[in-house]
């Protein structure tokens, strides 16, 4: 390699200089990367989430939501749909199917291009996504002194010869190595660069990698990139493109004819559904569609736990509003929204952040997009997508299905195809993020006077699967029971509570702040003997203090909501 060439390799034109801040398509280094094999952990033993079918080994890419996880999610989607659709009076909701007539699919560009650059592994015979696998070329660079020619003075009288010197760069490619995207791409790959160095017995300093993905790999260069499964190099693909739908048949026939998709979004109900929604439901523009559903989508790699899987769920809305509406300020306002949502369910900004599209990356019609990123523990994520996609979805369904899509303007007379702002979100991202958010280990003083550990979840009582949790303070006093029991059973025709009498009370305190149960009420003597008041413990401060049962009601009527 010439100077030039290493030259725009160390600048990084074309890649990723490494220790560059690259957020996406890159993500940052990792807020905690041991909290990830915790709250996996968390999650099984506590009963938030199971890998499906374990008892036949499971199935990549697929997951069960437990008891604790059910009330969670279900939790997430009320939010939304209280805050997006009920509480507000330009948004309605549908439930659309999941099956869809296949020419839905063909107006929405996903039979031609829902598609992931896939690149084979010809030797162990693994898959990957082409632009989560990263390589960088090895190059060990000396700068060298190098002598131009002569030059030849004369003084006074006397000729002096002297040799110019010259600073040269010389550098060479040595190898390439390869990573999969992860917390440690950076790390790795550089590892792998300096052993490569070392197993060569290259001398010369290392040039600082440039890393780049799959998709970006010329032809001259995949024969040397390295496949992660050998570590050899020579047996990695180009890289081509694979449909992630998920095909079925309809009906007793399996041929060309009824073949049918799992719907890969649930965003092409709203667009397929919205003459019936403007028929029926009279609405004005500026006005939304709503829906949560399943989506499925065959992920060439799915991990991270629940963040990318091969069915989730979306909530999803399209905001229309009027071919000559301010968009740019519709957008803003949607991406305010959301963020300010995600902040009523605990996450703080701390964790959030934006990444706008680049204007080159976005499809041809679409006006901009802006994605909520959130902090993950593999790095900076995007969260919720706010896309400005201009009436493009309506006028291909207006195409394909030969019904128009159009509204009447009574101010100009005259018809048009309403524009559409789309924030779009998965809700087991959510999930995930409130997990991330809400885990906390801390040393606190045990009954003793002793110190112990204690696992915390910090999550939102708007969220939070049980709300209060009920304990008396001793099982064998069936008068302490019976008023506990009392309490619960009232409590339960409208929150998620729990009843617990076994164990130690700091014991059943622990195990709700493991599961993030802001609240714990204890029936104690004082409860039956006195004013009928009971202890309120709550799971942040862990403080207590005496509570009426109307107070507790209050308190759950303003924070849960
Ligand atoms: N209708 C637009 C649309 O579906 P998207 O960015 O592909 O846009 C929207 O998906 C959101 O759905 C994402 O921001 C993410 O929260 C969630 N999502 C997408 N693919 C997912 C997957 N494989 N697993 C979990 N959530 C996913």
């Amino acid at each position: 390699m010439g100077a030039d060439a290493l030259r725009q390799e160390l600048t990084g034109e074309g890649g990723t200089p490494l220790l560059a801040d690259p957020v996406p398509p890159m993500s940052q280094p990792p807020a905690s990367p041991n909290l990830m094999e915790t709250l996996v952990a968390l999650c099984k033993r506590r009963g938030f989430v199971f890998p499906s079918s374990e008892i036949y080994g499971g199935i990549n890419g697929f997951f069960d939501y437990g008891p604790l996880g059910a009330e969670l999610k279900k939790n997430i989607r009320d939010c939304w749909w209280n805050d997006m659709v009920r509480r507000r009076d330009d948004i309605v909701g549908i439930e659309s199917s999941i099956i869809m007539h296949p020419k839905v699919w063909e107006a929405s560009g996903h039979v031609a291009g829902f598609t992931d650059p896939l690149v084979d592994c010809k030797v162990c015979k693994q898959r990957y996504r082409a632009d989560q696998l990263f390589f960088a070329p090895v190059v060990v660079g000396a700068r060298l002194t190098e002598f131009s020619g002569e030059k030849t003075t004369v003084s006074e009288g006397v000729s002096v010869t002297v040799p110019v010197e010259q600073a040269t760069l010389d550098a060479n490619i040595i190898g390439y190595v390869s990573a999969l995207e992860s917390e440690r791409t950076h790390e790795e790959l550089l590892e792998k660069a300096l052993l490569l160095k070392r197993k060569l017995g290259v001398q010369g300093q290392l040039a600082p990698l440039v890393i780049k993905d799959m998709t970006e790999a010329g032809a001259d260069q995949i024969e040397f990139i390295p496949s992660p499964g050998t570590g050899e190099p020579g047996s990695l693909t180009p890289p081509r493109s694979f449909n992630m739908m998920f095909q079925t048949n309809v009906g007793a026939m399996s041929d060309a004819s009824s073949v049918a998709y799992l719907r890969p979004e649930t965003a092409q109900g709203m667009f397929a559904d919205f003459k019936n929604v403007v028929d029926t439901g009279r609405v004005k523009l500026p006005f939304g569609i709503a829906q949560i559903g399943k989506s499925f989508r065959n992920e060439i790699t799915p991990r991270n736990f629940i963040f990318r899987s091969r069915e989730f769920e979306q909530m999803e809305m399209e905001y229309f509003v009027h071919e000559d509406a301010d968009w740019a300020k519709c957008h803003r306002e949607w991406i305010d929204w959301c963020k300010d949502w995600l902040r009523s369910i605990g996450l703080s900004d701390s964790h959030l952040s934006e990444y706008e599209h680049p204007r080159e990356k976005l499809a041809f019609y679409s006006k901009g997009t802006t994605d909520i990123m959130f902090r993950y523990p593999f790095g900076v994520q995007e969260l919720w997508g706010i896309a400005a996609r201009g009436n493009y979805d309506l006028q291909q369904h207006a195409k394909h299905s030969g019904k128009p899509m159009e509204m009447f303007d009574e101010a100009t007379k005259k018809k048009f195809v309403p524009h559409v702002i789309e924030p779009a979100v998965g809700v087991d991202r959510i999930f995930l993020a409130v997990l991330c958010a809400a885990h906390a280990e801390e040393d606190v003083t045990d009954d003793k006077g002793g110190t112990e550990k204690r696992t915390v979840l910090r999550l939102s009582p708007r969220i939070a699967p049980v709300k209060v949790a009920v304990l008396p303070l001793l099982k064998n006093k069936p008068e302490l029971v019976a008023r506990a029991q009392e309490l619960h059973r009232r409590l339960k025709r409208k929150y998620a509570v729990f009843y617990d009498e076994g164990g130690a009370i700091g014991r059943r305190y622990r195990r709700q702040d493991e599961i993030g149960t802001p609240w714990c009420v204890t029936i104690d003597f004082e409860t039956i003997e006195k004013d009928g008041s009971f202890t309120l413990r709550e799971r942040d401060s862990m403080q207590q203090r005496r509570i009426q049962e109307a107070e507790l009601f209050a308190l759950l009527e303003e924070k849960v909501y």
